[in-house]
């Protein structure tokens, strides 16, 4: 094949410019604020920069230091984004894949570490998560790894009155992070995690307000869990001190607790998409009526994973391919035997592409001496009895109905329900 060039664009020579040339792109038209999928679509990359997003006949001659990745049977997508997580935690990988909630407070939150996850465990460890996914963390040594993983990505540092360390002492750390212009020149932006809007003091959310406001940070985050687990945190709670700049709630996508899921935010698309699906089809199947129509579209399932996400974090020039944007831009191989067939690329991607298609960068070795030192710690740890009351609520625990595809029973057919 030929492919398009492009030389009418002016370069200086020293710029560092990438041609992703012959994919199928899967770009966003700002006018109608749709997805716009462009066949054979060369994508030019200027630094960090989309400089332009190519459809129909382009005959022109390249500039002399181009960088051409043929992309000829993959599929281009933005970066997909994650809102939320917690990458220290990456250490913990596997070893509570069954775990509860109410668990997780008493053994692997933030409240329940101790001086046996130390700085450099959790440095290591964000350091591992990073080198996955985007993440807004808690702690300093996170700070680093956060800053040294070249992602791009909100910090948000978490005032949690943690064991010994009082509120003002996290306002004053904050405030030295804040001014130590270590994020300055870095893909890393300040932001802001905080859990106390309700319950909570009105004068403690005043101070974090103040301090958001002071040092512009980018973003807040919190855990609204509502109802028996006594954190509500909802929007009405930050409506309230005036810090929700819209009335208008954008979904978006974040893993929140990355060793219980797979932090691949495609997948969490995809369960989101499916899960979505199954809960409205209910609605009308509960009246024994037939579905009319499909609930949620893949093109909503790739948006949310995309420019939801960008729009959430205030930055609605990430996670979209088009003029102007910030490049980060996957491509996904569409030959391989799970794609293979494909016709409508949205669709290939939230129905069949998984990580394979992607390349994968390389983590530090450290990672695993701290993820075996970890787990074996909390391993030997004693678990909470879930019996009598939840203490943070007052709420009571209860069984709950078990699922049946292991029961070994007899043949292992189980019993018929006839
Ligand atoms: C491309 O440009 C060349 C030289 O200017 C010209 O000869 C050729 O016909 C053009 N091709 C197309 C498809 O426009
Ligand atoms: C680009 O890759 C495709 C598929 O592998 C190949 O057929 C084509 O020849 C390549 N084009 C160039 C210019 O190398
Ligand atoms: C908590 O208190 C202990 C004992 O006074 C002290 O050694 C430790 O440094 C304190 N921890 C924090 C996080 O301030
Ligand atoms: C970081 O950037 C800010 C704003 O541009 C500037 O005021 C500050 O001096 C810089 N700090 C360092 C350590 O470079
Ligand atoms: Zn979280």
């Amino acid at each position: 094949m030929i492919f398009p060039s492009l030389s009418s664009l002016v370069f200086t020579g020293i710029l560092t410019t990438t041609l992703l040339a012959g994919g199928t792109v899967i770009a966003f038209d700002a006018e109608t604020k749709s997805l716009q999928v462009i066949q054979n679509g060369p994508v030019l990359v200027v630094e960090d920069r989309i400089e332009a997003v190519c459809s129909g006949q382009y005959n022109r001659t390249f500039p002399s230091n181009l960088d051409i990745v043929n992309t000829t049977g993959d599929i281009i997508t933005p970066g997909f984004i994650d809102t939320h997580h917690h990458s220290w935690q990456t250490a913990y990988k596997t070893i509570a894949s069954n775990t509860i909630l109410a668990e997780y407070f008493d053994r692997y939150g933030e409240f329940a570490v101790t001086w046996e996850y130390s700085p450099e465990d959790v440095y290591i460890s964000q350091l591992a998560g990073l080198h996955e996914t985007m993440n807004a963390g808690t702690t300093d040594p996170g700070l680093a790894a956060s800053i040294d993983s070249g992602a791009r990505m909100f910090r948000c540092y978490t005032f949690h009155n943690v064991m010994n360390y009082t509120f003002p002492e996290h306002m004053d750390k904050f405030e030295e992070i804040a001014n130590s212009g270590r994020f300055n020149g870095t893909a890393t932006s300040l932001g802001i995690a905080y859990d106390e809007f309700n319950p909570g003091s009105l004068a403690q959310i005043q101070k974090v307000i103040e301090l958001a406001r002071k040092y512009k940070v980018s973003v807040i985050t919190t855990h609204s869990f509502q109802g028996i687990w006594r954190a509500s945190n909802s929007p009405e709670d930050l409506n309230a001190p005036g810090i929700l700049s819209t009335a208008i709630p954008v979904a978006a996508l974040g893993v929140d607790v990355r060793f219980t899921y797979s932090t691949d935010i495609l997948t969490q698309a995809r369960l989101w998409h499916q899960s979505t699906r199954l809960a409205f089809y209910r609605w009308v199947l509960q009246n024994w009526k037939i579905p009319a129509h499909n609930p949620m579209s893949v093109d909503q399932a790739i948006l949310l994973a995309t420019r939801k996400g960008g729009l959430a974090l205030r930055r609605p020039d990430l996670g979209i391919i088009a003029v102007g944007t910030n490049a980060d831009v996957v491509a996904r191989d569409g030959s391989t035997p799970g794609m293979l067939g494909w016709d409508d690329p949205v669709a290939a991607i939230i129905l069949h592409a998984n990580v394979g298609d992607i390349k994968h960068v390389l983590v530090d070795d450290r990672f695993l001496a701290t993820a075996s030192k970890i787990q074996a710690i909390w391993k030997a740890k004693a678990y909470p009895v879930s019996e009598g009351e939840f203490p943070e609520s007052g709420f009571a625990y209860s069984r709950v109905p078990l699922s049946n595809t292991q029961r070994g029973e007899g043949d292992e057919y189980g019993e018929q329900f006839l």
